[in-house]
């Protein structure tokens, strides 16, 4: 009886199809790679100006191959007055002229193909800049244009005063509403006064950045990151009598009350809309696949609850972003975090992902503190592992690769508008982006190897003498090799299509397997400065010898080493990579 159960089971045990992993399967171009987010003002000057540009960045796409990186995200290089550094965009059609020419650009691409490097820009279709045409011919008076952004009548308080229509407020502090004598009425602008928002309940305005879309796409960019999406839309305002409604305060009392958290925003940011222009953007995407085959990747900038981040992967048959960035290992841990916390933090994401969608990890870019400055500069290569090793999509905010640490950045050489908002000489570092901005450390010459200029826009970090990518390749061992060990490592089959399960030994060590078929790899991260001894054979099936396969700079062993998996010594903050 037991027999004849068993025997299908058996048969099915056994077929080549069951027993391999059924998850093995085609990857496209951008699962496997890792995407390397550029600051063009900050990553190589060619003309000695003191400001990154285009020609730069061909310039060191050898680097990146070297690397091992395989695309490139761009923050903005289009047309701009610079008072968000790109982000306030006055012609969407052209390239900035302190970046280079679309000949340039031109260039770059064709450059980076040959290299087999993808190449994705930066869409920012939430705002423009208050030097458009588009703005400017509204301000004129053209009613097409009026209808771009977004207006309101001033309210008169008791005294006769105009105030602004409501409490709402900037991302860069005060009021989010921006008076204009020639219409007569407030502008939306949920970032600085120079970036007025769209309208995005015009089909004009959506019809508009879909041909900005097919613009780029043409030229042939591999996709688009895309800026803050989830500010897109406002309420409804007809749902409140045509005004729109004050948002409640956040509660949160440790912020200035001009500042953006004082409020709670459920009106202008989340909305429902806003989910659905994303998947319309997304098909103006896939024109373009079907035409050629390349898929067009997405990557969504949201900082939201992890349930609204999942709604942009799409919903039943849309499809939303392949890449919805998870800045959980920014926003939700740090150096003081636990292992536990690490842990919890990584397990989130995966909890909540669609199971047939790929993950991503990201732990920095050009609006928060660099990796290094947050976690502690001793935990780079541990952090490189995880986002690396992990399942899914690794992204690296440039000098991830290398450690580089936020630079100091005086009151008087203060540029960004985050910064420079809170008119606070004493706090405004707090506040300011400038830090991870500094600009790129090639070697120990002059400003870094970054610019032959005398000045340059922002000063280059502490320290660029000895963290820079010319020392590191010199050195025998660095955080550039291990990066570069690593992104060859993801590569193996392991890595790309293997399982994932993790444990937190204790508060200070966190240990992750991954395992495909009949191999094994785990990877030790220490978080602390305090020695241990760990029984990795704790993890089901892992009995028997490990062997390092890579280790952190600091850490004594050598590649090789053996280790009974039932002890295994981790020093201070040491990041292991383990093969069973
Ligand atoms: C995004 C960008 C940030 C910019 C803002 C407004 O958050 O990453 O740098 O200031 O959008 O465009
Ligand atoms: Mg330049």
């Amino acid at each position: 009886m037991k027999a004849v159960l068993l025997l299908p089971l058996l048969l099915v045990l056994c077929s080549g199809n069951v027993v391999k992993n059924d998850n093995e399967r085609d990857q496209d171009w951008w699962e496997t790679t890792i995407f390397y987010q550029i600051y063009p003002r900050s990553f190589a000057d060619s003309d000695g100006d003191g400001i990154g540009d285009l020609n730069g960045i061909t310039s060191k796409l050898g680097y990146l191959k070297e690397l091992g990186v395989g695309a490139v995200w761009l923050s903005p290089m289009f047309q701009s007055p610079m008072y968000d550094f790109g982000y306030d965009i006055s012609d969407f059609y052209a390239v900035h002229d302190e970046y280079g020419t679309m000949e340039d650009f031109e260039n770059l691409i064709a450059a980076a193909n040959e290299l087999g490097i993808k190449l994705v820009l930066d869409l920012v279709p939430n705002h423009t800049s208050n030097e458009s045409v588009w703005f400017q011919e509204a301000l004129n008076g053209n009613e097409k244009y009026y209808n771009y952004f977004v207006w309101e009548d001033a309210v008169i308080d008791e005294n006769g005063d105009r105030q602004p229509p409501n409490n709402w407020r900037s991302h860069f502090r005060g009021s989010a509403w921006e008076w204009r004598d020639e219409v007569g009425q407030y502008y939306l602008h949920q970032f600085v006064v120079g970036q007025p928002d769209l309208n995005y309940r015009n089909p004009e305005v959506v019809e508009e950045m879909k041909n900005i879309i097919r613009f780029w796409l043409d030229k042939g960019i591999a996709g688009f990151r895309v800026d803050a999406v989830n500010c897109l839309f406002e309420v409804d305002k007809n749902l409140f009598g045509g005004k729109y409604p004050d948002e409640p305060l956040s509660g949160n009392l440790d912020v200035h009350p001009d500042s953006h958290d004082y409020l709670s925003h459920i009106y202008t940011k989340d909305q429902n809309e806003t989910y659905y222009m994303v998947y319309e953007f997304r098909d103006v995407f896939d024109e373009f696949t079907a035409k050629d085959g390349l898929t067009r990747v997405m990557m969504t900038e949201v900082y939201a609850s992890i349930q609204d981040v999942m709604r942009y992967y799409g919903e039943g048959d849309l499809l939303g972003a392949q890449i919805p960035f998870n800045f959980d290992l920014i926003t939700d841990v740090d150096a003081s975090s636990s292992a536990n916390d690490i842990k919890y933090t990584i397990d989130k994401f995966m909890t909540y992902k669609p199971v047939d969608k790929e993950a991503n990890w990201v732990v920095g870019n050009h609006d928060n503190k660099r990796m290094a400055t947050r976690y502690g500069p001793s935990l780079v290569d541990g952090m490189n592992m995880i986002v690396l090793l992990l399942p899914g999509v690794g992204v690296t905010y440039m000098g991830e690769e290398l450690g580089m640490v936020d630079g100091y950045v005086s009151w008087e050489d203060t540029v960004d508008p985050s910064g420079c908002n809170t008119n606070d000489p004493i706090n405004y570092a707090d506040s300011s982006r400038d830090p991870c901005r500094t600009p790129f450390q090639w070697n120990a010459e002059k400003n870094s190897g970054f610019s032959t200029a005398d000045k340059t826009w922002l000063p280059v970090a502490d320290g660029y003498e000895t963290l820079n990518v010319e020392a590191q390749k010199a050195a025998e061992r660095s955080h550039y090799k291990v990066y570069q060990a690593l992104a060859k490592l993801r590569q193996d089959k392991v890595f790309r299509y293997g399982r994932y399960d993790s444990v937190a030994f204790n508060k200070d060590v966190f240990v992750f397997r991954r395992w495909y078929n009949d191999e094994t790899y785990l990877v030790v991260v220490n978080m602390r400065d305090t020695d241990y001894e760990i029984d990795l054979t704790y993890f089901e099936n892992v009995i028997g010898d490990v062997s390092v396969v890579l280790r952190s700079i600091q850490s004594p062993k050598n590649e090789g080493d053996v280790f009974n998996a039932s002890s295994v010594p981790v020093v201070g903050y040491e990041g292991i990579v383990l093969k069973l």
